[in-house]
C-alpha cells in the first residue's frame, strides 16, 4: 500500500462527498419538476451544516449550471468547501490547452480562483491519455488545481494516467468511478486494490445506485425517468438485500437503508459522494458517518449483494 503523497492527502481524509449532478440536470434528474434551485441550495446549506464540504460537480452538469449554482452558494458561505469538477473530452476539443481552457470556464461559472480535485471525466478514443495527462499538468502547474484526477478509469487506463503523470512528478489524486452495493464492477476487477496500492483515492459515484438502495422504489412504484428502463431488471431482485439492510439499520439504533448503503462504501475504503436534492436528503445521507458496521453485517451485505449480481 502506497502512502498518499502530501498533495493530495487531504481527500484520503475525506469520509464523505456531495454530489451535484442533481442540480440543474433535466434529462436524468427532472430538474424543476418537484425540486429547483432553492431545494439544492438547501441540500447545500444542510450538507455543511453536518460537516460535508467536498462538492463534486463537472462543466457538463446542467449544462454549467450545476457550477453555476454551487458558485452563488459559495458567495453565501464563509465555511471553507472543497470542489471538485471535470473536464470532458469532448470530440472537438484537441491539445492540452483545451483542458486548461475549460478549466478556466468552469472557474468563471464557480467563482473561484481554483479548484481542489480537475478530473477528466471519462477516457476519450481521440485524446490520448498522454495528452490529457500534459492538459492536468498545465492545470496544477498554473496553480488552477490543487490535485488533478480521472474518472471512469479502468485499470489499464488508471496506471497510464498515472505514470504520464509521474513523469512530470504530479500524482494522480484520484479515480471517480461506479460503486455501490449493487454495482461492483471496481472491487471484482482490481481496480479498487489497485487504487489502495498505489494510493489513488477511489472516490464512489451512484454509491446509493441512483435512490434505489433506499427501497423507496420497486417493481409497482419504479423511479422515474430513464432510471426506470435502466433499472428494470435490477429492481425485481433487490428485496432481499433491501430487507438485509433494513435489519441492520435497525440494530444501529434506527439507521436508515442508504445510511448502511453509505456505510459500506466507507468500509470498503472508498469515498462516496451521494447526490441530494434536498435538505432531508443531504441530512439523512450525512447519518452514514460516525458508526460503522461490524464484519459480520459487512460479510453479510457482501454476500447478500452477490447473489444478486451473480
Ligand atoms: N463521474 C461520473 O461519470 C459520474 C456519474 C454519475 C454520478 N457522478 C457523481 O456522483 C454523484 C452521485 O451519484 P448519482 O447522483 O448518480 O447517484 P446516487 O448518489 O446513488 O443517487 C442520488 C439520488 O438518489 C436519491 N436520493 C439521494 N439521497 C436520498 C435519500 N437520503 N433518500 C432517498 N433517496 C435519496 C435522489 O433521487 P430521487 O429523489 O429522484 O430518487 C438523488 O438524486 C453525482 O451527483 C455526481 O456528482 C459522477
Amino acid at each position: 500500500m502506497a502512502e498518499p503523497s502530501s498533495e493530495t492527502r487531504f481527500l484520503h481524509a475525506i469520509e464523505m462527498g456531495l454530489g451535484a449532478w442533481q442540480w440543474g440536470d433535466r434529462m436524468v434528474w427532472q430538474y424543476g419538476d418537484g425540486y429547483g434551485d432553492a431545494e439544492v441550495h438547501q441540500a447545500f446549506l444542510a450538507s455543511l451544516n453536518e460537516g460535508i464540504r467536498f462538492i463534486d460537480t463537472a462543466e457538463i452538469y446542467g449544462n454549467g449550471r450545476s457550477e453555476r449554482l454551487l458558485g452563488q452558494f459559495l458567495k453565501g458561505t464563509d465555511q471553507p468547501v472543497l470542489i471538485a469538477t471535470k473536464f470532458l473530452p469532448f470530440p472537438w476539443r484537441f491539445g492540452k490547452n483545451s483542458l486548461v481552457r475549460a478549466l478556466k470556464g468552469s472557474l468563471g461559472r464557480l467563482g473561484v480562483e481554483s479548484v481542489d480535485l480537475y478530473q477528466i471525466h471519462w477516457p476519450s478514443p481521440l485524446m490520448s491519455t498522454d495528452t490529457m495527462m500534459e492538459g492536468l499538468v498545465e492545470c496544477a502547474k498554473s496553480g488552477l488545481t490543487r490535485t488533478v484526477g480521472v474518472s471512469n478509469f479502468g485499470q489499464t487506463q488508471m496506471l497510464a494516467a498515472y505514470s504520464s503523470l509521474a513523469q512530470h512528478n504530479i500524482p494522480l489524486a484520484s479515480n471517480q468511478v461506479h460503486y455501490s452495493l449493487l454495482n461492483r464492477t471496481v472491487e471484482k476487477n482490481g481496480t479498487l486494490a489497485r487504487c489502495k496500492e498505489l494510493g489513488v483515492r477511489m472516490i464512489a459515484y451512484s454509491p446509493i445506485e441512483k435512490g434505489l438502495l433506499s427501497g423507496k422504489y420497486n417493481v409497482n412504484s419504479p423511479p422515474p425517468g430513464s432510471r426506470s428502463r435502466n433499472y428494470a431488471n435490477l429492481l425485481p431482485k433487490i428485496g432481499p438485500l433491501l430487507k438485509l439492510m433494513t435489519e441492520i439499520g435497525q440494530d444501529h439504533g434506527g439507521k436508515s437503508n442508504v445510511q448502511v448503503a453509505l456505510n459500506w462504501v466507507i468500509c470498503k475504503g472508498a469515498l462516496p459522494i451521494p447526490g441530494a436534492k434536498n435538505a432531508n436528503q443531504a441530512q439523512e445521507n450525512a447519518g452514514a458517518l460516525g458508526w460503522k458496521l461490524t464484519d459480520q453485517e459487512f460479510a453479510r451485505l457482501d454476500e447478500t449483494s452477490n447473489m444478486i449480481l451473480e
